[in-house]
């Protein structure tokens, strides 16, 4: 297959992450006879200090080009401390997200058998987890009427939701509960807010479209405990953005680190590919980071293309890696690699696709670099 792919490194670690993650598709394009062709393009502090805008109208154009975008993270804590900056670089990330209708969030999190016993969480309760967050993503607070009196002492954020914005998330949502265990939990808070009122009838609604599905409801309160109580019991969870964005971060301790968990972000055009974590500013440029997550969200971009042996060879070359103990040091490993050591040994182990020979290959290269 031949893809043009839309690269946006972004901020912090991104740049380095991304980084790992094209040496990986490089290897899965050697390995399958694929032929994926990169454009760059700027988003975020890096465009703020470059165009004075986070997020340039050419990046829109090469986003809305491409077969798929491939994303790193966003942030850079000179805006974050400063409550009066007119540009953030967030704001280029939501905008994106809006331009390009990407209402659906989704967030895998999986539990990895190697990762269980570095988990502040009891291991019996995490292993085995294995669920998906769906995430409306261009809707709710983040993106309704918001601004500060004139004093200074008051200000606000709207949440506003219709009924067809919930609709099509939902619709996602109860889809990859019938592929899954059938299970639909949507996460709100109908005890107090009118929009997840709303949210409760819709979902109540839809349901009789998909009488396989076991609807539940939550209130995030509760959910936000229960995930840590018993994740055992979630299958495919549905909610609202700011929702999904706090218990998306929640669920990441269950798979051991932040730098485990991908996203994929779909809509009406097209679909966007990231880490869930951000920019961690702190480690930039010191080949420290986790690439792990950029590169599990390149599997997520593979299959949304229709790779999927190329997207199962990704992920087993990830899950032999860590089974091996290997890892960056936000992992606990027995063996500490780099950010870029990690990108070279899962990309040497994808381009040769077959993971029973590798394994003296992994050794060898363990033996090489430590
Ligand atoms: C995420 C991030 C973003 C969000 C930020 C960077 C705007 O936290 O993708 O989860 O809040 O959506
Ligand atoms: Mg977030």
């Amino acid at each position: 297959m031949k893809k043009n792919l839309c690269v946006i490194p972004g901020d912090g670690i991104g740049p380095e992450v991304i980084e790992q993650g094209l040496k990986v598709l490089d290897a899965v394009a050697e390995r399958f006879n694929h032929s994926f062709d990169y454009c760059h393009a700027d988003m975020g502090a890096v465009a703020i200090d470059k165009f004075g805008t986070p997020l340039p109208e050419a990046t829109i154009e090469a986003c809305i080009k491409a077969d798929a975008i491939y994303f790193g993270a966003i942030g850079d804590p000179k805006y974050d401390n400063d409550p009066n900056a007119k540009v953030r670089p967030e704001q280029g990330l939501l905008a994106l997200r809006k331009s390009l209708g990407l209402y659906g969030n989704i967030r895998p999190v999986t539990a990895y058998s190697s990762m269980l016993k570095h988990s502040p969480l009891r291991e019996e309760n995490i292993e085995g987890v294995d669920f998906v967050i769906y995430r409306e993503l261009t809707g709710g607070i983040y993106f309704g009427e918001k601004g500060k009196s004139e004093d200074g002492l008051s200000a606000f954020d709207t949440c506003s939701y219709s009924v067809g914005e919930i609709e099509r998330i939902a619709k996602l949502a109860f889809k990859a509960a019938q592929g899954r265990r059938k299970k639909l939990t949507l996460i709100d808070k109908a005890n107090v807010l009118e929009t997840s009122r709303l949210w409760r009838e819709t979902v109540r609604r839809m349901s009789s479209d998909y009488p396989d599905v076991e609807v539940s409801f939550m209130f995030v309160d509760n959910a936000a405990m229960q995930m840590i109580l018993y994740p055992k019991q979630f299958d495919v969870i549905v909610t609202s953005n700011m929702f999904g964005d706090i218990i998306s971060d929640e669920a990441s301790v269950i798979a051991g680190s932040m730098g485990l968990l991908p996203s994929a972000s779909v809509g009406e055009k097209t679909s966007l590919f990231e880490p869930i974590h951000g920019s961690y500013p702190q480690a930039a440029g010191m080949d420290t980071a986790n690439p792990i997550a950029t590169i599990l969200s390149g599997a997520l971009l593979l299959e949304s293309l229709g790779m999927q042996e190329e997207a199962n060879v990704i992920r087993a070359a990830v899950a032999k890696t860590l089974d091996e103990g290997i890892g960056t040091h936000d992992l606990h490993p027995k063996i500490e690699y780099t950010c870029s050591q990690m990108g070279d040994l899962l990309a040497s182990i994808v381009a040769e696709a077959d993971l029973d020979v590798q394994s003296d290959k992994l050794e060898d290269s363990v033996s090489t670099i430590i």
